[in-house]
């Protein structure tokens, strides 16, 4: 299934990318995004490329590999909810106070750059998530962004953007500034649908199954995606 591979580099950030696309539609393309970075380590930082000539595209990181096929992914996350933009929830935090510690925690990050960026969010208007108002404007301000899902529309184009910038700015943790995103989003187009299907994890395990992360066999560089 796959017809087009093409390994690049991406020195700023020092990943290394593999593109899988794949015709479905006559001029449509379904892509794959894989970036690894060099030292081994897997980045979520998928926003960094903004691909807007295709019409869709599922995102994994180099640690899954897919066991479904693309268009039954197309169709149950996208098309079936007539949403533009798919992600998982994370399987146990749901607000961003417990993703900060977590971060602290394991180091994920520069402390004091977290604590900047978390401040800066609380004076901009982020607040605790609150499991039980029902109409929160998210299921969880945690994502797993291992899997997304996406239709290239004009309004899930700008939350990658403004996601990006997020990354940018403050820290790579994309989990800390997804929810902040998101609501900025919203205000800033108040008038503008964005149809955002944020489903539950184990609906993704069961799409795309998680394998250890292995350092990069640059000899054998489709071997992590298998369709
Ligand atoms: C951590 O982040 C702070 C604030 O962004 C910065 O001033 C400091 O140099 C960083 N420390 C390290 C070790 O990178
Ligand atoms: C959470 O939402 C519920 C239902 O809307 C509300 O009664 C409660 O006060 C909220 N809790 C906080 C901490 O905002
Ligand atoms: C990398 O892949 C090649 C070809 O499949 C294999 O022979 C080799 O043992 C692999 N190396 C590592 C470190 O896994």
């Amino acid at each position: 299934m796959i017809l087009d591979h093409r390994p690049c580099q991406d020195k700023k950030n020092n990943m290394k990318i593999f593109i899988y696309s794949l015709y479905f539609l006559p001029h449509e393309f379904l892509v794959f995004f894989i970036f690894c970075d060099l030292e081994g380590s897997y980045q979520r930082s998928f926003i960094y490329f903004e691909i807007v000539y295709f019409r869709y595209s599922i995102w994994i990181d180099s640690k899954m590999r897919l066991q479904t096929d693309p268009m039954l992914i197309l169709e149950y996350f996208l098309w079936r909810k007539k949403s533009e933009y798919a992600i998982s929830n994370h399987y146990d935090r749901h607000c961003v106070w417990e993703e900060v510690d977590q971060n602290k925690r394991l180091n994920k990050y520069n402390h004091s750059a977290i604590d900047e960026q978390f401040q800066y969010y609380q004076s901009d208007g982020l607040v605790k998530f609150n499991e039980s108002d029902s109409s929160a404007p998210l299921p969880s301000y945690v994502p797993e962004g291992s899997f997304i899902v996406r239709a290239h529309t004009p309004m899930s184009n700008l939350f990658s953007c403004l996601w990006f910038n997020e990354v940018d700015r403050f820290t790579s943790r994309d989990q800390l500034s997804f929810a902040y995103t998101f609501l900025k989003l919203r205000r800033m187009n108040p008038g503008k649908p964005f149809s955002l299907n944020m489903f539950k994890d184990c609906e993704r395990r069961a799409m795309a199954k998680i394998f250890h992360h292995r350092v990069e066999n640059t000899s054998s560089p489709g071997t992590s995606t298998i369709l």
